[in-house]
């Protein structure tokens, strides 16, 4: 097999088992009105490539960890992940109509129940996490840890913070300081927070974390430069997602302000300072994150 067809292999591998975890996540004897069960259920089973999840397990395993208690904190970063893309496709943020190969949220349930199914994902995430303390055992100070860390990377000062300053940034931005502010944020910080959990979870020190954060932060602003790129260069049926959604909505993003080629070029320049700075940590099985970070570098969708 070749080494592109393994890593896709692999991938689809990954996402099956995450999708089983996924499914079971929202406990089926809880009451919970038939719409918003139905409406949260609908996104979050919709596919996708489950990058953050595969993440929060390959960082666990690049450090000796186990996979089976990593995997509440990587069903809980998928779930705020889909939250982010129900409300970012709302009339009121990017007005989208396709998402993951299907109607948005909105389009199916009305606006009112996607933005309740968001809060609802966002919500459990929490409960997701606090499993990694409840079944898998992982100490409960290390738990706190990865608690304290999904509020700041997903709340104002990470994730709701970048898609804010986006929203203000429409036609406004006119430096790429302004503009990369925006990508860390809304999307580089679900990717760090990913690879730390995964980290916490296996029993990382500062130094190995601090690596992995610096590995996020580099393939995470490459993979939004990736994502603006595909809007103007992708295949719809692919991406599974509306292609110049950016150009209508009058976004300023990487190709925008630096040109498509200077983009690609920053794409692999970001992923191999972050694939240095995993390399400097020496972890004991960083194989499969080296490889991720190649392939998400070519990604058509
Ligand atoms: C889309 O994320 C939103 C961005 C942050 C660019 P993905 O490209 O990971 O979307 P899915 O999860 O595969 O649908
Ligand atoms: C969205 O960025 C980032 C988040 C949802 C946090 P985009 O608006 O570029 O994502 P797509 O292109 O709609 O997937
Ligand atoms: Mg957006
Ligand atoms: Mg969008
Ligand atoms: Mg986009």
């Amino acid at each position: 097999m070749s080494k592109e067809l393994t890593i896709q292999a692999y991938l689809a591998a990954e996402a099956a088992h995450i999708e089983v975890a996924l499914a079971k996540s929202l406990p089926l004897h809880w009451d919970i009105p038939a719409k918003l069960r139905e409406a949260f259920q609908y996104s979050l089973m919709a596919g996708g490539k489950r990058l953050r999840p595969i993440l929060v397990l390959e960082a666990a395993e690049a450090l000796g960890g186990s996979r089976e208690a990593a995997m509440p904190a990587a069903c809980a970063i998928e779930m705020i992940h889909t939250y982010s893309l129900i409300h970012d496709d709302l009339p009121a943020m990017d007005n989208d109509d396709y998402r993951r190969g299907k109607l948005t949220n909105h389009k199916v349930y009305g606006e009112a129940m996607a933005i309740l199914a968001g809060d609802a994902l966002l919500t459990h995430a929490f409960y997701a996490i606090a499993q990694t303390s409840r079944v898998h055992h992982v100490p409960a100070e290390q738990v706190l840890g990865i608690v304290e860390e999904l509020s700041v990377y997903a709340g104002a000062r990470g994730m709701v913070g970048g898609q804010a300053a986006d929203m203000l940034g429409e036609q406004g931005i006119t430096s790429l300081e302004q503009l990369e502010y925006i990508h860390m944020h809304k999307t580089s910080d679900l990717i760090v927070f990913s690879l730390r959990a995964g980290g916490r979870i296996a029993g990382a020190n500062e130094e190995q974390l601090r690596a992995l954060e610096i590995f996020g932060k580099c393939i995470g602003l490459a993979f939004q430069i990736q994502d603006d790129i595909l809007d103007l260069t992708g295949d719809e049926r692919k991406l599974g997602k509306p292609v110049k959604s950016d150009v209508k909505q009058q976004k300023v993003t990487f190709p925008f302000f630096i040109g498509l080629s200077a983009s690609r070029l920053k794409v692999k320049e970001l992923t191999e300072e972050g694939k240095q700075a995993l390399h400097r940590a020496n972890l004991i099985k960083p194989e499969r994150l080296f490889q991720l970070a190649d392939y998400l570098t070519h990604r058509d969708h």
